[in-house]
């Protein structure tokens, strides 16, 4: 079902067609969450107030009594959105400031404002900031509601069509008493299984598991454990997508898929993970995908990284959608990968935040020296703020697999005295899990992420550990080898 803005007469038909009747279902709010306030209100609603995860109340803007606001307040969660709809023949641009003035007074995170033709969407910041972050005239609603979902949805639920008709006609015929009917819709929609979006379809959960493999320390190994793990659990039979978030996109060049020696023939730089999280509605998974070139057997579905992805930055953080938008696209291919393994960039900025929204697990390689371990509790700081975003989406927070240690010295007094020591500050300071799993120091690992043309005087592609094993199998490779699969059995594990 499209919504037609040429059908919307008046507020109250913006109310029933629009909001009610299209946006809040496919934004994964349910009528059994509003129709209590449609009866409070009693005559109209034209402000609605929503705390995630479910709408708390939506109110007539003249009946904002004070112990429904203090209700609300109380339950207040870090995303809250505030509806304001207007007559179709009025204009937006004069109730901006009005929107702005209840975002701020009553706390909320979003503002939309709608007169059926024209829908803009308000977020305010932490530091009271108030942006525009999405506009677009009526008509394009339906075909933009992927985007709007990203940011006002509660993630993973969207009604069917069916029950967002029946509502409309609820509310069209008995403004004031829905409830006989509530409870019927209610059991249609409160299906508690997982349900995930395509388009304007909705599909069940696939077992795809993603997960982000992240320290904001740069050198503790990121790069080198998400390629080989990818490469082990590849081995094991699962079908593995690698992403490279990382704009030195080492990932991108350890899985040998830059093949070019000058800019000219630079065939990443217009098709690489930018291009996922630059559009809501185009350039999807499938048409960024590549294959590893001659890294592993059987090799991996690879989305590449470009250094002119720091270029863009700012640009998508303008776009808070654009946050999402790697969770959205994972969500379409969840049928077509079994694991999905994040190599992220050595900071807290947006290139880290989007594998942690997406992710459902998080991997923390550390060498345990003292700058990597005090960097723990930036880890843990930084994982919380995601969780708060991901309550917000409606989306569980991230699960901590554990602290990976990684280019561990394979010497042995240090293994017996040091070693002990700094696994155990992990979990007794930091409060983090430590994975069984270790990644010890092994020259032949460093190799096969660094060897270049220099080196060998030749064209050597890299490698996987385990292809770099079946080219020279000295026993340092063979035991690397053995490392990075006894972690992807540890994953395995945990992760089922
Ligand atoms: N287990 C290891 N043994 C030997 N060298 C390693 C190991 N892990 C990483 N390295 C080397 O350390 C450097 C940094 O590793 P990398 O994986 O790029 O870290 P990050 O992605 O965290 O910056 C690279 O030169 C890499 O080859
Ligand atoms: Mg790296």
């Amino acid at each position: 079902m499209n919504f037609k803005p040429e059908s919307c007469r008046n507020e109250s038909e913006v109310i029933s067609k629009l909001i009610v009747g299209y946006l809040l279902p496919r934004l994964g709010y349910f009528p059994d969450s509003w129709h209590q306030e449609i009866k409070f209100a009693n005559k109209r609603l034209d402000f609605f107030r929503l705390a995630a995860p479910v709408i708390t109340f939506a109110l007539d803007t003249f009946t904002l009594a004070a112990p429904v606001i203090t209700f609300a307040l109380n339950k207040v969660k870090p995303i809250d959105i505030i509806i304001e709809i207007k007559h179709p023949k009025e204009k937006l641009v004069n109730h901006n400031r009005k929107l702005i003035h209840d975002l701020l007074k009553l706390n909320a995170r979003y503002g939309l404002l709608t007169n059926g033709k024209e829908l803009k969407i308000f977020e305010k910041n932490t530091n009271e900031d108030i942006r525009l972050i999405f506009e677009c005239p009526g008509w394009e609603v339906t075909t933009r509601i992927n985007e709007i979902r990203t940011v006002l949805g509660r993630a993973g639920s969207t009604p069917n069509n069916k029950t967002a008709v029946s509502l409309t006609k609820d509310i069209e015929k008995e403004p004031t008493s829905p409830a006989s009917n509530t409870s019927a819709a209610h059991s249609k929609t409160s299906d508690a299984s997982p349900q995930k979006v395509t388009g304007n379809e909705i599909k069940k959960v696939s077992n795809m598991k993603v997960i982000a493999i992240y320290h904001n320390k740069g050198g503790v190994g990121k790069t080198t454990v998400s390629v080989n793990l990818a490469a082990s659990l590849a081995i094991k039979g699962k079908k593995v997508l690698l992403i490279d978030m990382d704009a030195q996109a080492n990932t991108t060049f350890a899985t040998g898929l830059i093949m070019f020696q000058f800019e000219e023939d630079d065939n990443i730089k217009n098709n690489y993970v930018y291009h996922l999280l630059e559009s809501g509605d185009s350039n999807f998974i499938p048409e960024i995908v590549r294959r590893s070139y001659n890294f592993n057997t059987p090799e991996l579905y690879v989305v590449p990284s470009h250094i002119n992805l720091i270029e863009h930055q700012d640009k998508l953080n303008k776009i808070a959608v654009s946050r999402s938008r790697l969770l959205l696209k994972l969500e379409q291919v969840n049928d077509k990968y079994d694991i999905v393994i994040i190599d992220t960039p050595p900071s807290r900025d947006l290139y880290a935040e989007i594998p942690l929204i997406a992710a459902d697990y998080l991997i923390i390689p550390s060498d345990l020296k003292p700058f990597a371990n005090q960097g723990l509790n930036n880890v843990k700081k930084f994982v919380n703020r995601i969780n708060e975003y991901r309550e917000a989406i409606g989306r569980d927070p991230l699960i901590v697999l554990g602290v990976l240690p990684s280019k561990i010295s394979t010497n042995s007094q240090f293994l017996k005295h040091t070693f002990p020591r700094q696994k155990s500050v992990v979990p007794e300071r930091y409060k983090l899990p430590l994975m069984e799993s270790i990644i010890y120091e092994r020259t032949p690992l460093s190799n096969c992420l660094n060897r270049t043309k220099e080196e060998y005087n030749e064209e050597v592609p890299d490698k996987s550990i385990f292809k770099f094993c079946e080219l020279e199998s000295t026993p340092s490779a063979k035991q690397a080898a053995q490392d990075f699969e006894l972690l992807a059995l540890e994953v395995l594990n945990k992760i089922q």
